[in-house]
């Protein structure tokens, strides 16, 4: 027994996945296919699905935002857990990846609770806002360009609403944060973005080790 949170090895992890996935049919094919797509680390991993889906439930999220939506898995999870009136809006810039998704979103029927915006995240965040959308979100996922994280933080700080969710994933980086010998730019950004939500008093904090690490921002 510890005070340390366990190493998870390939066998109980193995454990975790058989003892606590509820995965549906359409989300493990969603997974298969894009296995076979050469970005397919991007994809956030199904525990972790699990797990924003039942953030998206406790908070009774109707109103949500992700930065970065590939295939389309992290949003399925998500627009699932949502009521029927809900709206995701994901940003994304690749037309056949989230070709992918709609796909799998329709299958899923809950495409009508999901507004595509193929455009630079920062610009669809920063119309959102010229559009009053302060305050208006409950729940925000941000897993796209990791030099832009400090960023989108700022902006959905704005957007979403005192006791809404901002989500970050990737905080862990492969462990790659706290090699001394990793000082590329993407790594550098994550480190920079640790170190200020450790600060920040806007916000009540955790770091989740889970998938590759995601970090909870709950607005004060
Ligand atoms: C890590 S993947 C997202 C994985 C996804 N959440 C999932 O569960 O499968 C990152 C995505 O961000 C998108 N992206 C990268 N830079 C972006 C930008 N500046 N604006 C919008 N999307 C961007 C990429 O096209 C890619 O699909």
């Amino acid at each position: 027994m510890s005070n340390r949170t366990i190493p998870i090895d390939e066998r109980l992890h193995g454990y975790l996945l058989a003892h606590s996935l509820r995965e549906s049919e359409i989300k493990r094919r969603l997974r298969a296919v894009t296995a076979s797509l050469e970005w397919s680390g991007m994809q956030i991993a199904p525990e972790q699905g699990q797990l924003m889906a039942l953030l998206v439930e406790l908070i009774g999220a109707r109103r949500i935002i992700e930065i970065g939506t590939f295939t389309g898995y992290s949003a399925l999870c998500m627009a699932e857990a949502m009521p029927a009136d809900g709206t995701l809006i994901c940003c994304d810039l690749n037309e056949e990846w989230t070709g992918i998704a709609r796909g799998f979103w329709r299958e899923a029927g809950v495409e009508e609770r999901i507004d595509l915006r193929l455009a630079p995240a920062l610009e669809t965040l920063d119309a959102l806002l010229a559009q009053g959308g302060e305050g208006q979100f409950d729940l925000a996922f941000i897993d796209a360009d990791k030099t832009n994280y400090t960023r989108y933080f700022e902006r959905c700080l704005t957007l979403v609403r005192p006791g809404g969710l901002i989500l970050f994933d990737n905080t862990l980086w492969g462990g790659r944060v706290a090699d001394p010998d990793a000082r590329d730019e993407e790594t550098r950004a994550i480190r920079a973005l640790n170190e200020r939500l450790l600060g920040d008093q806007r916000v009540t904090l955790s770091l989740v080790p889970i998938g590759d690490g995601l970090t909870l921002a709950r607005k004060r």
